[in-house]
């Protein structure tokens, strides 16, 4: 789980892993997605280097937390080096995904196991997107119906995701995105609306409101 960032779009100036959502830290939620879920045997947290101890002490004895680094693929390259050499099959899920059923996190598992090298889950747009080049001017419109919006976690054979990691400067905002590098076919599955990543200060309302209205 890379939870190393800033959250310098959310501002407030507390590392986002550690900003307050219904009473708890998002990071915290995050984990209880994991715990809840079926499938996931160990957990690793990539946590911002001045609070790996603080980070460790909230998560308690069954995270392991280590030092993220400067950019996400830095922190999740370093999450991979801490993990068991027993497991199989890694998930890379956002610490900024606290509402993440925890539903999802075993149906991409489900979705490795059952022998896909690589999936993500996957929504549907509702906006337009267009290619714009440095001028402003529209490039061109892509076909709406063919674009994604894709969410974590992201799951995948262990061996491919190491492979993805070793390649050096691939400019990819994702996991899979490197794995597409490798030539590995990516799989999509449905993702879920609760899986929005907290990014701008209306994702945190919006997170707060579900929760009010949700949460036991
Ligand atoms: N992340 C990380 N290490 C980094 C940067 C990001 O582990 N150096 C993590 C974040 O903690 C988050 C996830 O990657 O859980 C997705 O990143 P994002 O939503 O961009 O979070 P931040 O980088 O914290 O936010 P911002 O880009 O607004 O600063
Ligand atoms: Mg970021």
């Amino acid at each position: 789980m890379p939870a190393a960032g800033r959250g310098e779009r959310l501002g407030g100036g507390t590392p986002k892993a550690l900003r307050a959502l219904g009473g708890k830290p998002m990071l915290v939620r995050s984990i209880e997605a994991l715990r809840r879920s079926e499938s996931v045997t160990q957990i690793v947290v990539a946590a911002p280097p001045t609070l790996v101890e603080v980070v460790a002490q909230l998560l308690g004895r069954d995270v392991r937390v280590i030092a993220g680094g400067a950019e996400r693929v830095d922190s999740v390259r370093r999450a991979l080096r801490a993990i068991d050499d027993d497991i199989s099959v890694v998930l890379v899920h956002d610490a900024a995904r606290p509402l993440t059923p925890p539903s999802l996190v075993d149906a991409v598992a489900a979705a490795v196991l059952a022998g896909h090298p690589a999936v993500i889950p996957v929504l549907g747009l509702t906006d337009t997107v267009k290619e714009v080049g440095p001028d402003g001017r529209v490039i061109r419109t892509p076909p709406r119906d063919r674009l994604r919006a894709v969410q974590t976690p992201q799951g995948f054979r262990r061996d491919v995701l190491a492979a993805a990691y070793a390649l050096q400067d691939i400019p990819a905002t994702d996991d899979a995105g490197l794995v597409e590098a490798l030539g590995v076919p990516v799989t999509t599955i449905p993702g879920a609306q609760e899986a929005f990543k907290v990014t701008q200060p209306p994702d945190l309302v919006l997170a707060e409101a579900l929760l009010a209205r949700c949460a036991p």
